[in-house]
């Protein structure tokens, strides 16, 4: 097989795609190209960057996208109020469609020829990359060096001494974790049995709750047409505004989620996250649709979080069905507007108050007290017709359940 010119890889400055640089100008082509994508992981990407350029890179680009991360996927997700399997808010899931049209910009650039990643080939990762890569330049060869070069772990320790790449001092950290603004997620190692209790040293941005004040933190998040702008009054950033959350959320040991999930490949894989203001936001979110939101739109809304949740998990986030979706949610969002008041305190994060100036709440309808205006005789008539078909059938059918 004659070599490709160039191959542009997605670079994360660890032990895979450090090894990934050699191996690929051994099997693949003449240059490879790094790319290495801040979207808040908070890794040391100066560093990163010469580390590739030191292990063969030709050129090495380090891209801060974490507005772009923020705005364009991280708050989609949030008006989407997507949640895989009720559970995971999905941060790795939506940096690899932005980490992706990021190489592909890149290569378009660069006159490379295929793109690579890191992923081996049981989990979620490489489809993202691949179907991503696939929707926005159907002409990208993909490369997958992990998932074809079958190295135990011990051997790419060897092959990276062989070829003087430098090992990372925590290569014998037993967790997979990968990070961003949204959360943070580790896998394997104890985890990997589903009945053992994470060790506490698998987590990273939360307290236990056993050491988390004892005294309750207030917040009041303010929403404008659905983009949470500000934090007890102070505006602050999107990234920003999250970071804050997180950081709040962890002290207070808000955001640990403990989950056997199912992935798209058949695998079920035991998964801890770390998501304080991502379980912040999402439950002051859907607070804020519950007052604003007539019934019938808020019960719909489930559904679409639900779709848009596994689309973005299974790698469609480039696809009719998500940019249908976001029609739909970006037409619902500029009603939520209003501020939620939150009560973290031990572990939770509690909604203990809404407004809005569109609020749907009616105090003289709910009211069992004075200034009562609902008309409790129009009940009788109602209750009467929508019961009507249940009475129709069971004369029909008897009424012995
Ligand atoms: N299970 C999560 C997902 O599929 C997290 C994956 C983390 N990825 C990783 N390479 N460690 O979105």
């Amino acid at each position: 097989m004659e070599k490709l010119k160039k191959i542009i890889l997605a670079y994360s400055g660890g032990l895979d795609t450090s090894i990934a640089i050699r191996w690929l100008k051994e099997n693949y082509c003449e240059e490879v190209v790094t790319v290495a994508v801040d979207v808040g992981q908070e890794s040391d990407l100066d560093f990163i960057k010469e580390k590739a350029l030191k292990v063969g890179a030709v050129k090495s680009y380090v891209i801060d996208a974490r507005d772009e991360f923020a705005s364009k996927y991280v708050l989609k997700g949030l008006q989407a109020g997507a949640l895989y399997e009720q559970q995971y808010p999905l941060a790795t899931a939506y940096s690899r469609p932005l980490i992706s049209k990021i190489l592909v910009n890149y290569a378009n650039k660069e006159n490379a020829q295929a793109i690579a990643h890191g992923c081996t080939g049981k989990g979620n990762d490489q489809v993202r990359f691949e179907v991503s890569t696939a929707a926005l330049d159907p002409n990208l060869q993909v490369i997958a060096p992990a998932r074809e070069w079958g190295f135990t772990r011990e051997e790419e320790i060897e092959y990276a001494k062989k070829y003087n790449i430098p090992v990372p001092v925590d290569v014998n950290n037993p967790y997979s974790v990968d990070q961003n603004l949204w959360g943070r997620s580790c896998e394997c190692g104890v985890l990997e049995d589903p009945w053992v209790e994470p060790p506490e040293e698998a987590y990273e941005w939360t307290t236990k709750v056993e050491d988390a004040p004892n005294q309750p933190t207030y917040l009041e998040i303010y929403f404008e047409k659905g983009v949470p702008l500000s934090i007890n009054g102070e505006n602050i950033v999107l990234p920003e505004l999250i970071s804050r959350l997180n950081k709040i959320g962890g002290e207070n040991a808000v955001g640990r989620v403990d989950m056997v999930e199912n992935r798209l490949v058949g695998i079920k894989s035991r998964e801890i996250y770390e998501c304080p203001g991502a379980i912040i936001l999402l439950a002051a979110y859907n607070a804020l649709e519950g007052l604003v939101f007539p019934g019938d739109l808020a019960h719909f809304k489930q559904i679409i979080s639900q779709k848009y949740a596994e689309l973005t998990y299974n790698g469609l986030w480039f696809s009719a069905l998500k940019d249908a979706l976001d029609g739909f949610v970006g037409i619902i969002k500029e009603k939520v507007t209003g501020t939620v008041k939150i009560k973290l305190l031990k572990g939770q994060s509690v909604v203990v108050g809404r407004k809005s100036p569109n609020s749907l709440y009616d105090f003289n309808l709910a009211t069992y007290d004075k200034g009562d205006t609902f008309n409790q005789d129009y009940a009788k008539g109602f209750i009467q017709l929508w019961g009507l078909p249940s009475k129709v059938y069971a004369s029909v059918n008897g009424n012995n359940r």
